[in-house]
């Protein structure tokens, strides 16, 4: 038996939808995580303050009794985003990001940005007043190789627009590339990136080896080998640039194996026993608290969470369910297909 004590992490990208999928899926997440940054892509989206702070109190009305968890707020940004409104829910302490969808690059993103420069007011307000930008990495072009779509986004949009609004601090989600990586890793400041659990585990095989695993499939999809290394030389590394975003995107069975499932992987309920895997794997237990529960909040301008989790490495695995029941249906958890031996207790 070993045990790993950490200060309790926190989920820097994290969608928790509404309705009974909320109810169902948010104690996964408030049993280990203190905070979490929810993603807005509601149907229709979180766009102004007052959306935000209405879906907020749905989300602490569904937090179970004795449960400390704070839901951190972002906005679907929009190209009728009011600046004004935007700072008033940031000054409010309510809003701590917003978050950038190109349109049609995942799931509800069509009300997403078509063109950047009709977004300039609202990333220049932010950059003022030091308000984070979430950006999905992706651009949708249907000439751009789906495997491509974070390198030629970081080259045509991302770069650009940080030359523009230096000043601007922008926090790119679920990083999967090493293109990714490096490109954060050289920039002077203003700059991070979100890494999931599942992008640690997985390469492309697993979705397409052997038949078509639709439970493997989210968005960024999973790129090949060498880019999941990379993504595991960052998160292990201590580099304060790199933290936990799980990104666990919970779908209902059905909308996931059809013949046009939804991107998205449910890893709430298991990721800090797969994360203390990866970590062991990589001689780098040490550093999986800097990468779930000190960097983000550092990145976020928060304070770390006073309190701590201890993680438990068992002999005998550790036993998750294949689906949980939710009021929307059932959800599959994600399968890292090797035994967990690290439990959270
Ligand atoms: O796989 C994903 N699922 N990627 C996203 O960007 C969105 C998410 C969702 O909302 O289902
Ligand atoms: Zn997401």
């Amino acid at each position: 038996m070993q045990d790993l004590v950490i200060r309790r992490p926190d989920d820097w990208h994290l969608h928790l939808r509404d309705g009974d999928m909320l109810k169902g899926v948010i104690a996964d997440t408030s049993r280990h995580f203190a905070r979490a940054i929810i993603m807005p892509n509601l149907v229709p989206p979180v766009v102004t303050a007052a959306d935000a702070e209405a879906y907020r109190e749905r989300i602490v009305a569904a937090i179970p009794a004795g449960d400390r968890f704070e839901p951190l707020m972002t906005l679907y940004l929009t190209a009728g985003t009011n600046p004004d409104d935007v700072e008033a829910g940031h000054k409010s302490g309510l809003v701590k990001a917003v978050k950038l969808y190109p349109a049609g690059a995942t799931t509800n993103s069509h009300s997403g940005v078509r063109n950047i420069d009709e977004a300039m007011p609202v990333l220049e307000r932010m950059a003022k007043i030091g308000l984070p930008l979430c950006v999905h990495g992706e651009v949708t072009a249907s000439d751009v190789d789906i495997f491509d779509r974070e390198a030629v986004f970081i080259e045509t949009v991302l770069d650009p627009l940080r030359k523009r609004l230096p000043e601007l601090k922008v926090t790119m989600e679920h990083v999967t590339t090493k293109d990714g990586v490096d490109y954060i890793k050289a920039s002077k400041a203003n700059l991070a990136g979100s890494i999931t659990t599942h992008h640690l585990i997985i390469n492309r095989n697993a979705i397409l080896v052997g038949g078509i695993k639709p439970h493997y499939y989210c968005l960024p999809v999973a790129k090949r080998e060498n880019h999941r290394l990379a993504l595991r030389a960052a998160a292990t590394s201590g580099d304060a640039r790199f933290f936990l975003g799980t990104d666990s995107a919970p779908h209902v069975d059905p909308l996931k194996e059809c013949a046009c499932g939804c991107a998205g992987i449910y890893t709430s309920i298991n990721t800090m026993s797969c994360l203390a895997h990866v970590f062991e794997e990589e001689a780098a237990l040490d550093k999986l608290e800097a990468f779930a529960s000190l960097n983000g909040p550092a990145w976020y301008g928060l304070p770390a969470n006073d309190e701590t989790i201890t993680l438990r490495k068992q002999a005998d695995a550790v036993s998750y369910p294949a689906k949980i029941d939710t009021g929307a249906g059932p959800v599959t958890v994600f399968d890292p297909m090797f035994p967990l031996h690290w439990a959270v207790v």
